[in-house]
């Protein structure tokens, strides 16, 4: 380590061109899948700390630091895997890269409904064990169909402005979005009742928050037309999981398509992901060859400018 430089510790992959910004400016420490214990132990030596979605960063990891982490860079939107109070009460800026995998967010959502709604991964496993089931996996069409998007935010407008392309009627619920955001793009911002109540798909942007968290429930899903397909891109937490599968047993949902889970990974026996009728990726919305480089880019700058103090404020 070259003294007088500050010490970045990566603690998830990042991609190359983020590691190059980095190392010419600070000593950057790559140390992947380090246990609780690890990064605690780690943490006293750095003044920056980069994860993913896979690290929990809570009061602990700012406790341990004894005062020196100054900022912790999440390479990608959701922060909900930083303990943000503990943060600020160590004086530590929390900073995200919130643009550059939004495409990519927007098309694994658009991927998983295509492939929930044709039945691609039950198909492709169906034919894989040797069979040729062409009657089981009639799917249904898009087309026409009422798309409502929960979060109109980056990656919903993104959804909206894809399935718009689909021929689906797309409709939108956000409490913070502009009218005329909506507008411009051709859908149409409604309650949150008249989404669950209409809609044939729903798919989920939203962040994970207080306010969001088990947003879908028993009494969500009863308000549902039946048949519904919902697709969820965004944090496992927005749904309580338990009720998702009772609605999916009963038939309320018909199918749901999930990147995100409430803990991951799942447990091996989760009903959830074992379901029949559910569609399942392993957080794999942000992970494109394009994102993760323009993600490390963008964490990397940040970090840099939060270390130089270019920033004021936390993300
Ligand atoms: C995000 O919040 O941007 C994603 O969860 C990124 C990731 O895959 O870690």
């Amino acid at each position: 380590a070259v003294p007088g430089k500050p010490t970045v510790l990566v603690a998830e992959k990042l991609g190359a061109a983020g590691l190059e910004l980095l190392r010419g400016f600070a000593n950057v420490d790559c140390s992947y899948g380090l246990s609780p214990e690890e990064l605690r132990a780690k943490i006293p030596l750095c003044d920056a700390l980069i994860v993913r979605s896979g690290t929990k960063v809570g009061r602990d990891v700012f406790e341990a630091s004894g005062g020196r982490l100054r900022v912790v860079g999440r390479a990608g939107v959701g922060i909900d895997n930083v303990d943000l109070a503990a943060a600020t009460e160590h004086g530590c800026l929390v900073v995200n890269a919130p643009t550059a995998n939004t495409v990519a967010a927007a098309e694994h959502g658009i991927a998983l409904l295509t492939a929930m709604s044709r039945n691609i991964a039950q198909a492709d496993a169906s034919l894989k064990a040797g069979k040729w089931q062409r009657n089981k996996y009639v799917g249904v069409s898009l087309v026409g169909k009422t798309l409502a998007i929960l979060g109109f935010g980056k990656v919903g407008s993104e959804v909206a402005r894809r399935a718009k392309g689909l021929g689906m009627h797309v409709i939108a619920h956000d409490p913070y979005a502009s009218a005329d955001r909506a507008h411009a793009i051709g859908v149409e911002l409604v309650s949150m009742e008249d989404a669950l109540t209409t809609a044939d798909f729903i798919s989920l942007h939203m962040p994970l928050t207080p306010a969001t968290n088990k947003m879908l429930n028993d009494e969500t899903f009863a308000k549902m037309k039946k048949g519904v397909r919902i697709i969820n891109v965004a944090r496992g937490g927005v749904i309580d999981e338990d009720a998702l599968v009772r609605a999916l047993d009963s038939g309320i949902v018909a199918q749901a398509a999930l990147d995100v889970f409430t803990k991951e990974p799942p447990a091996p026996d989760s009903k959830l992901v074992l379901h029949e009728n559910v569609t399942v990726t392993p957080h794999l919305g942000a992970s494109t060859v394009e994102a993760q480089e323009g993600v490390a880019i963008e964490i990397a700058e940040a970090v840099i400018g939060a270390l130089k103090g270019e920033l004021a404020a936390s993300a």
